[in-house]
């Protein structure tokens, strides 16, 4: 069973780009040492029945220490590129000075990455916000926003020369919405108004930082990390149609047009506005500022049908369809829609497909790890991007997440979503079949 794309894809020409991405919390482990801080994970896995079976970052992929290794690993792979993300509460202390030792970690995991010929996509912000800015209000607190500016100049000014492209922040959605609306996520709040104004926060951070990082890193590419799932009405009657644009409002379009349009959805004005952050003159534009990039996490579709207090409520799709161990289902079409949708709304920068795969319940069997699953996901959503790319869609490159099995947040280790399988017990790495098929297509572009 292998990858395969289309002989003629620009996909498998030099300038597009192949990766494969982690993050500090899912990966690192040693929460203890150089210096870290706490950070808000640390404290929600500390909370019981938050995370599956009680699990939290302490050793994770032990990455802090076995980063040369990972490195190897990551050329084995036969990738252009590798995105990772920094750790704010190592290498920013309670007085917003630097914090040196955490920034060796970075120094020298870069260093590394760059000596081995990779291509380095850094995120500054991958949900680990440090504990003492949580507890006076995190992202609630507009001063976190211009915190986060500060920390993105100790980052910026520091690591530059390493760094390829730095993404201000990993999926605002979840970070607002899954943290402080939902309380699924870290912090774990959840009011109704809370998750857009964490939202609105974030987004100013995000406009904040870009002009320091700009001066700070002036060759480096600079953009943001958004998620999205493609949206479908459960029927054709009207109201699970509104249903449909609402969710597709309130977890797409939500922050997508503020960054690119400077404008939170109109349609909120009439029909939620209690949906609306509270927004101080000039913060749009401080958003919408232009970027050279923008990054796409896309793993699965929802369907939802009209609920008189919600708007809407996910329900599942009635047709006979193949879901990952997640749950969530396997929809490639959905996909392509959606990225040709947002070419169509928007005038979007060149994007990256910055996160994509597959959670498998995967075993070692003689030493294998045949995730035929997988490989059919990864083949499925790679075509997927190829013919959003034939529709004139502007896709620079494409990241599997994950280089290997990590914390998967709330779900604790209990989920595998990696290219490499990882034995929690000892530490060791084994690539799985999916690891090999990915290597093989991309090696075949040399061939
Ligand atoms: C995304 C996160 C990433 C990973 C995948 C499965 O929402 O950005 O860290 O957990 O989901």
């Amino acid at each position: 069973m292998s990858i395969t794309l289309p002989s003629n894809s620009k996909m498998l020409t030099s300038d597009f780009i192949f990766g494969v991405a982690t993050a500090s919390f899912q990966i690192e482990g040693a929460t203890n040492v150089d210096n870290r801080l706490p950070s808000i994970w640390d404290t929600f896995c500390a909370i019981p029945g938050k995370v599956k079976g009680a699990d939290n970052g302490d050793q994770a992929c032990d990455h802090y220490h076995l980063w040369k290794e990972d490195i190897q690993l990551i050329k084995h792979l036969g990738v252009d590129a590798y995105r990772l993300s920094i750790a704010w509460p190592r290498v920013m202390d309670e007085k917003g000075e630097a914090n040196q030792a955490g920034l060796n970690f970075y120094r020298n995991l870069l260093t590394g990455l760059k000596a081995e010929g990779l291509k380095v996509f850094v995120t500054l912000y991958h949900w680990d916000l440090p504990q003492h800015l949580e507890n006076k209000g995190g992202w609630l607190n507009r001063e976190t926003a211009y915190q986060f500016k500060q920390y993105a100049d100790i980052v910026t000014k520091e690591l530059a020369e390493w760094v390829d492209s730095w993404a201000t922040f990993n999926e605002p959605f979840c970070a607002a919405i899954l943290g402080y609306e939902l309380g699924i996520h870290a912090p774990g709040l959840s009011e109704p108004e809370y998750g857009r104004q964490a939202a609105h926060h974030i987004l100013l951070a995000h406009g904040l930082a870009l002009p320091v990082i700009r001066k700070n890193a002036p060759t480096s590419q600079v953009g943001i990390v958004l998620n999205m799932n493609r949206s479908y009405a459960a029927s054709e009657k009207a109201e699970d149609q509104f249903a449909c644009l609402m969710r597709e409002t309130l977890d797409n379009q939500f922050f997508i047009e503020p960054l690119i349009k400077g404008q939170y959805p109109q349609l909120l004005k009439t029909v939620a506005p209690h949906y609306l952050p509270t927004i101080l003159p000039g913060d749009m534009d401080i958003i919408a500022q232009p970027m050279d990039f923008l990054g796409m996490n896309f793993y699965t579709c929802n369907h939802n049908a009209y609920d008189a207090e919600a708007m809407f409520k996910n329900v599942k799709n009635t047709e006979q369809v193949e879901y990952t161990d997640i749950g969530w289902e396997i929809a490639p079409h959905a996909f392509t829609e959606l990225l040709v949708n947002l070419h169509k709304q928007y005038d979007l920068p060149p994007l990256y497909i910055t996160e994509n795969g597959a959670a498998c319940a995967d075993e070692i069997v003689d030493g294998e790890i045949n995730d035929e699953q997988r490989i059919r996901y990864l083949d499925g959503h790679l075509n997927a991007v190829n013919l959003a790319m034939e529709s004139g869609v502007d896709i620079r490159g494409y990241f599997a997440w994950s280089l290997m099995d990590n914390f998967e947040w709330a779900e604790g280790y209990s989920k595998r979503f990696g290219l490499t399988y990882v034995d929690y017990q000892t530490q060791e790495r084994t690539i799985k079949r999916s690891g090999h098929a990915y290597r093989a297509l991309l090696n075949s572009r040399h061939a």
